[in-house]
């Protein structure tokens, strides 16, 4: 089983104005597959996102950090933002796989804007905030997560 990290990003979450059903839901979907070692919830701040997946990937030192949340069109949707700065490498398969299967789903998939990428030995991947989202998007990423993960820190896990 590989490590990961699930971060909920929402300005009313981390004010504890509204429960994180998106983070709940990604904890408890993962649970078969992975290891979740570091949960966590911050505003729409571009900075502090950042922050967030900076400490997690470089000194946690996690192969893997869902987010969800702040993905669309509003003004404080920074998530892929705060993401691409994080990154040296995209990895665009992924976020192509999940706007194209939530299309399927429903036109507002084409309003995410969340992307993927690889710091070092850790590979974002951003989800968008609703848990009916996160539902469809975890569905299509899960079956490489293992293999992506193995890619991505060059070593071998168990899958
Ligand atoms: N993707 C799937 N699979 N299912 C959905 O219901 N909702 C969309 C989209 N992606 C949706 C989806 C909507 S309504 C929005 S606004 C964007 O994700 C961005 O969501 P976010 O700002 O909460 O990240």
């Amino acid at each position: 089983m590989f490590k990961v990290g699930v971060l909920t990003i929402s300005t009313k979450g981390a004010a504890g104005e509204r429960e994180d059903a998106s983070g709940d839901l990604l904890v408890a979907s993962l649970a078969e597959h992975a290891e979740v070692v570091a949960r966590g919830i911050v505003p729409d701040d571009k900075a502090r996102i950042e922050q967030a997946l900076r400490q997690w990937a470089d000194d946690l030192r996690l192969p893997l950090i869902l987010t969800t949340g702040g993905t669309g069109l509003s003004p404080t949707d920074v998530t892929p933002e705060a993401t691409r700065t994080v990154i040296s490498r995209e990895a665009p398969g992924i976020a192509e796989a999940m706007r194209a299967a939530s299309l399927r789903q429903t036109p507002m998939g084409m309003l995410s804007r969340g992307i993927a990428g690889v710091r070092e030995q850790t590979l974002i991947i951003n989800l968008p905030g609703s848990p009916k989202a996160v539902r469809e998007c975890l569905e299509v990423v899960l079956p490489v997560l293992a293999h992506a993960v193995e890619l991505v820190t060059g070593e071998r896990t168990e899958h």
